[in-house]
């Protein structure tokens, strides 16, 4: 099993860049296949959950090249040119993969089967199944979970939903299967969540109306073919921004062309909050989407009481705030936040856990945690701790060894990889020292 070792350096400075969104990468697959024609994606992330939708999108009929591991071009069948795969497609570890594949393959012609590693096997699958049946499509759950079985050949209907959780992926399930439905589609989201499907859409063409948190989309009867620019993912960049502010030495980091779409950059607020230096440089587009350069320096936080209303804007960022939070003067509280019991591991046990191991003075509540932070001297000691398999748990634990007080060892890391090819690499270039073994 793969196992960091991460050293306490203390100072990290440099320029870096991360690697594409993995959110926008997966939906890049999913509607250039759709599209007339040739589409090309730059930027790619070719981290082992986005392969998974490349191999789905070939077992589908796409044809597929990677001339470069960041560089795809897909050659879009159309909206009714796919085919039945020959086998189950197997997302792995990708909870958006299997989420949205569930969508799109609900409305096809033919029937299909979808599985996953042992975490996906146990991750909620109703939340996309209960609407998409509403639509009249026929999808079947063990207990909830994978596998799912689908039954091709339905003719769906456009609903009005109501999503009772703030879920990109139940939007962008229902959104797909709205493609095909015969008539519009209106989602309405609890809070606002991340909208990348909504973009990439309207860049295709597609008729979309989006009113405060109701998303309706309308049946188009084609999806043009797009030349897709993939920003750095600002879910990877959380890891090196808060490094920045817990290590920075002079400048701190300079990190390029970030992805800042305003429903992605909750952390930013909350950091913010707690008195972080993060300028943010030469905003601009890439196509869709915002990025910029961040300049982050190293800062003296302090604890906040995190809004609520920021929790889906930073859902993925919370293993490496928990972690910001342990450094910061007094206490941080985070309410609101259950949905991240179910990601890739329970978060909020798998960082409690590792806290105990490193001593942080910390309460877990069911929905977050209270988090007593330690501004001065070493904020954790050093152990071993478990990352459950779940990339962000590994991540936010390589990042604490610039505040331990001795090494910290880190098992079941070799997920990283689903969503951070490099992590190790790019991490050491800048000063952190995380070893692999
Ligand atoms: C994602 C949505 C979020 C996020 C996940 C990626 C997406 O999940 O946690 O990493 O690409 O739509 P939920 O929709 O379950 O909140």
């Amino acid at each position: 099993m793969r196992k960091f070792d991460a050293r306490p350096a203390r100072r990290v400075f440099g320029t870096l860049t991360v690697p594409g969104d993995k959110s926008i990468s997966h939906r890049a697959l999913i509607l250039s296949g759709l599209a007339e024609g040739p589409s090309c994606v730059n930027g790619f992330l070719p981290s082992e959950d986005c392969l998974r939708s490349l191999a789905a999108m070939r077992a589908l009929g796409v044809r597929i090249e990677q001339p470069h591991p960041t560089e795809v071009r897909i050659h879009g069948v159309g909206l009714r040119g796919l085919k039945a795969a020959p086998h189950a497609l197997d997302m792995g570890n990708a909870g958006t993969a299997i989420r949205l594949f569930t969508g799109l393959l609900a409305a096809q012609a033919f029937s299909s089967r979808l599985i996953g590693d042992e975490s996906l096997m146990s991750r909620p699958m109703e939340r996309v199944a209960k609407p998409l049946r509403e639509m009249g499509a026929l999808v079947r759950t063990h207990d909830g979970k994978p596998p799912v079985d689908i039954e091709g050949g339905r003719r769906l209907h456009g609903i009005e939903y109501r999503m009772p959780v703030a879920s990109a992926q139940v939007k962008s399930a229902i959104l797909l299967a709205g493609l095909y439905a015969d008539g519009p589609t209106t989602v309405i989201a609890p809070a606002v969540c991340r909208d990348h499907s909504e973009r990439m859409l309207l860049s295709c063409g597609v008729r979309l109306e989006s009113r405060g948190l109701s998303t309706t989309i309308h049946p188009p009867e084609r999806l043009a073919a797009q030349q897709i620019e993939v920003p750095g993912d600002f879910s990877s960049a959380a890891f090196f921004i808060v490094a920045g502010l817990l290590g920075g030495a002079g400048d701190g980091l300079l990190l390029h062309n970030v992805g800042l779409n305003p429903t992605r950059t909750g952390l930013l607020d909350i950091l913010r909050g707690m008195g972080a230096d993060i300028e943010i440089l030469n905003l601009r587009n890439s196509g869709a989407e915002p990025v910029a350069d961040l300049r982050v320096r190293a800062s003296a936080l302090k604890g906040v009481a995190v809004p609520a209303a920021l929790v889906p804007l930073a859902i993925d960022e919370f293993p490496v705030l928990f972690i910001a939070a342990a450094c910061a003067a007094g206490q941080t509280v985070i309410t609101g936040a259950e949905e991240l019991r179910v990601k890739e591991s329970d978060r909020i046990a798998a960082m409690s856990a590792g806290f105990k191991t490193l001593g942080v003075e910390h309460c877990v509540t069911p929905d977050g945690m209270r988090i007593e932070g330690r501004a001065a001297g070493p904020a954790f000691g050093g152990g071993e701790v478990d990352a459950l398999g779940d990339h962000r748990i590994a991540m936010a634990f390589s990042v604490a060894s610039l505040r331990a007080a001795q090494s910290i060892g880190i098992r079941d890391v070799a997920n990283v990889a689903t969503s951070f090819p490099g992590f190790v690499e790019l991490a050491r270039s800048v000063g952190l020292d995380v070893a692999v073994s």
